[in-house]
């Protein structure tokens, strides 16, 4: 369960196989958007939309824009990023696609609140010549050009052996979870979902599930209080947790109705802040580390190779991946789990925390000087 430094080498490497696509250069130039404008073009400068699901979950403002941003301002000083967040709606999403398109956005970086209704911005693009990457969530069912995420069902395998593992280890296997999944129209969710369920279905019981709208930390909450009320307060021994939001809420409910979260073991995702401390305290059992540097920097690359007309750089080998209508040339990255022992050696070593950024109260601090964080 551990991993050492470089890992954006290593996710890069591992799940790749080789493809290339030459693309004509596309999309029509425009004025306005709908967002937010970065740089202003040069004559000929290129036009990049980014378009990113919501704001309920900190790695959207905090990690993915910043980063994707910074690798697009490296490769093409004079591009303007067309960016825009839907907030967790599906149809103001689709009103900022047709902004970006009216705009004169030379490739769509599209991460969508809904995998399938997203078709029909796909459809749209395709309509103008402007290809379209699926950034993080699949488009489902769509003429997408590329996909640049992480192996999805992957997580969910990591989550749910992480938890197995442990509930085996403290004398409970056979008995009773809960399990918060993610947005239903999330198609990340679904592939969660069902990599934890591959490990966990006939080794547990799920006393209560739920599928958690927007992937809201306060819908988890809710959700977490519906169980205990359910189950009852030792009616459960752990919680899966597609993420480290949802395992906030979790965790909030199991407080409130005064049960110790250090003997409810739980799972997350994206390493949050929030979520790190929480490991470090033993408060949530895992979160899963994403590199999303390196997913944002192939999104970055790809998005300045459409928009410049030139080929996919020859560094970059893909897979396929399914979405339901043809077989996208995809990059998947790999997921890592962490626990409080391996902090130190993933997401430190990374550089996406620094040991000063998690050991910000003197509780975090003893708690971190016992597993090596300095
Ligand atoms: C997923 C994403 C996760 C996550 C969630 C909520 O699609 O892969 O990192 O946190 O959405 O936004």
């Amino acid at each position: 369960m551990r991993r050492t430094r470089p890992i954006i080498w290593i996710a890069l490497l591992v799940l790749a196989v080789g493809v290339t696509t030459m693309l004509a250069g596309c999309g029509t130039s425009g004025t306005g958007t709908t967002g937010t404008a970065t740089g202003t073009p040069a004559a000929g400068g290129l036009k990049i939309a980014l378009l990113l699901p919501e704001t309920k979950t900190a790695r959207y403002e905090t990690q993915d824009r910043p980063l994707f941003e910074a690798k697009v301002k490296e490769l093409a000083p004079d591009a303007q990023i067309l960016y825009s967040n839907a907030n967790q709606d599906a149809t103001e999403q689709q009103a900022q696609a047709d902004a970006a398109l009216t705009n004169g956005a030379q490739v769509l970086v599209l991460d969508p609140v809904d995998s399938a209704s997203a078709a029909s911005i796909v459809a749209k693009a395709k309509a103008k010549n402007v290809p379209v990457i699926s950034y993080d969530r699949l488009i489902l069912n769509a003429d997408v050009d590329y996909y640049v995420s992480f192996d999805n069902e992957k997580v969910g395998t990591l989550q749910g052996q992480a938890l197995l593992d442990k509930i085996t280890k403290d004398g409970n296997a056979g008995k009773t979870i809960v399990m918060i999944n993610g947005s239903p129209t999330d198609n990340n969710a679904t592939l969660f979902k069902k990599g934890a369920h591959s490990i966990l279905d006939g080794k547990v019981k799920i006393g209560a599930e739920y599928d958690t709208p927007d992937w809201s930390p306060d819908k988890a909450q809710t959700e977490m209080d519906q169980a205990i009320t359910k189950l009852g307060k030792n009616g459960f021994v752990a919680v899966y947790c597609a993420n480290d939001g949802t395992c906030g809420g979790a965790i909030a409910a199991m407080k409130g109705a005064g049960i110790d979260p250090k003997k409810r073991p739980s799972t997350g995702q994206d390493a949050e802040l929030a979520g790190i401390q929480r490991v470090l305290l033993g408060e949530q059992f895992i979160t899963i580390y994403k590199a999303i540097k390196a997913e944002a920097n192939t999104a970055a690359e790809l998005a300045v190779a459409l928009a410049k007309g030139s080929g996919v750089p020859s560094s970059m080998t893909l897979s396929k991946v399914n979405n339901g209508k043809i077989d996208v040339p995809s990059v998947l990255l790999n997921p890592v789990v962490v626990t409080k022992e391996t902090i130190k050696d993933t997401v430190v070593a990374d550089g996406f925390w620094t040991a000063a950024q998690i050991m910000n109260t003197p509780e975090l601090v003893a708690a971190g000087q016992l597993v090596g964080l300095k």
